[in-house]
């Protein structure tokens, strides 16, 4: 991996290793293009879910990604198996806008986390893993409070939330202009 400005930390579990995407590694970009080209993993991100169309799409989103740790404990990263690098998706904890009648939407002051990972990465419990060291990190960081915004129907990753230990709190409008299955974790110290 080479280094890059960002400041997102290295993050680590038994079994992943959590770095920030790397726009000059070919293999990230390739890696990036392969997983948001798929209908699987778009179908449920976004108020109008779309799949990625081009390489350079990728490319762009690494550009932006890697620049995104520049505050800690935010981040946007690349979850890679730690025995072997190998590139198991993306988790994210950035800040979320709120819904308002203007694009592009104003921010909520509020946190969110989330997790996109290939198919081939799933029902490994890659995405538990490494969702829970980054809201540890999160808190550890001061934060009080993380969401996370999950399509209704997207039950995987409603359990992803239940499994990292974070609350449902039902339907809600509050943010991205649309409805989503609404949870919070809270930090041990309130
Ligand atoms: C949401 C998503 C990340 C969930 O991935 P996942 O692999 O199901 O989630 P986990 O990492 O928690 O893994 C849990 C699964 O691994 C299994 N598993 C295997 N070994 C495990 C282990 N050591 N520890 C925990 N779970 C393990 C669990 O039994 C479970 O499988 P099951 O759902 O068939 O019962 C994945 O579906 C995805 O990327 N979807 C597309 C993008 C998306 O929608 N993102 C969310 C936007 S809000």
């Amino acid at each position: 991996m080479s280094s890059h400005a960002s400041d997102t930390p290295v993050l680590r579990t038994d079994r992943l290793l959590l770095r920030h995407w790397d726009p000059t590694d070919p293999d990230d970009v390739d890696f990036l293009f392969d997983m948001y080209a798929r209908w699987d993993v778009q179908r449920f991100i976004g108020r109008v879910p779309r799949v990625m169309e081009s390489r350079d799409e990728a490319l762009a989103r690494a550009e932006a990604w890697a620049g995104h740790g520049d505050v800690a404990p935010f981040g946007i990263w690349a979850a890679t198996r730690a025995d072997d690098g190998a590139r198991l998706g993306s988790i994210l904890l950035k800040s979320i806008p709120a819904s308002g009648p203007t694009e592009p939407l104003a921010p909520s002051g509020d946190t969110e986390i989330g997790w996109h990972l290939h198919p081939d990465a799933w029902g490994h419990g890659y995405a538990s893993e490494g969702a829970a060291v980054v809201l540890a990190a999160a808190f550890g960081a001061g934060l009080d409070r993380v969401v996370a915004v999950t399509h209704p129907d997207n039950a995987a990753s409603q359990a992803v939330c239940r499994r990292i230990g974070m609350t449902s709190l039902g339907l809600s409008d509050t943010y991205y202009n649309t409805t989503c299955a609404l949870f919070e974790a809270r930090s041990m110290r309130e």
